[in-house]
């Protein structure tokens, strides 16, 4: 079972990196195939709205998207994790949802959607936000719907949580990490996560 995780903070140690450690590690126990992405340390740019996908299905952008398109398209499992910026996913993130625009064209202009494989298409959202103000989960819960109808992943989960802003605040949540952890799991093994 492949998963693919991609973490879309910057700041190392973080909130949203503790989550997905844990994330992984329960992936990791039902035997999943990791392999994670670090955002940050890419060449993404941003979508043109040049065109240029929409006859092919294929981004005309020659940068660090190349090597995500086919994990992306052979994963059975996808794990995103950002921070709330803005009351939305963090830039880095959002980079990568806009350049699959090409997926949205290939499945919806092309009327070629990616297979399901046996095991199917699952994924997870992990976010954090430092203020106590839900429409941050709301705004990137959406976009990430969007990702994940675009990309063919037709269930996935959402893990949110707010006022973790600190470095390492969300050691203090008495449940999250361990959430984090199950989620993992359930992401591979089945079940609502
Ligand atoms: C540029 C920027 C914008 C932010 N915007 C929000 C926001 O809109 N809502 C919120 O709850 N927290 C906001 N935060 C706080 C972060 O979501 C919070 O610190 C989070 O724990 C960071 O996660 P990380 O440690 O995984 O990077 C913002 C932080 C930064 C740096």
């Amino acid at each position: 079972m492949r998963l693919l995780a991609l973490h879309g903070s910057p700041r190392k140690g973080g909130n949203t990196e503790l989550l997905l450690q844990e994330a992984l590690r329960g992936a990791q126990e039902e035997g999943a195939q990791v392999e994670l992405l670090l955002l940050n340390e890419l060449d993404i740019r941003g979508c043109q709205d040049c065109g240029g996908c929409t006859e092919t299905g294929q981004c005309v952008i020659q940068d660090d998207m190349e090597l995500i398109y086919p994990l992306i398209r052979s994963c059975h499992r996808i794990l995103l994790t950002s921070p709330i910026f803005f009351l939305g996913v963090s830039a880095q993130l959002k980079a990568v949802v806009d350049r699959c625009q090409a997926f949205w064209c290939e499945k919806y202009l092309l009327k070629r959607p990616i297979p399901q494989p046996p095991e199917g298409r699952r994924g997870l959202f992990i976010t954090v936000g430092g203020m106590h103000w839900a429409e941050g989960l709301k705004c990137s819960e959406a976009t990430v719907r969007a990702f994940f109808r675009s990309i063919s992943v037709p269930e996935h989960h959402c893990l949110g949580y707010l006022g973790a802003d600190a470095l390492g605040a969300i050691r203090q949540h008495p449940t999250a990490l361990k959430e984090a952890y199950e989620a993992g799991k359930k992401l591979v093994k089945g079940g609502k996560g």
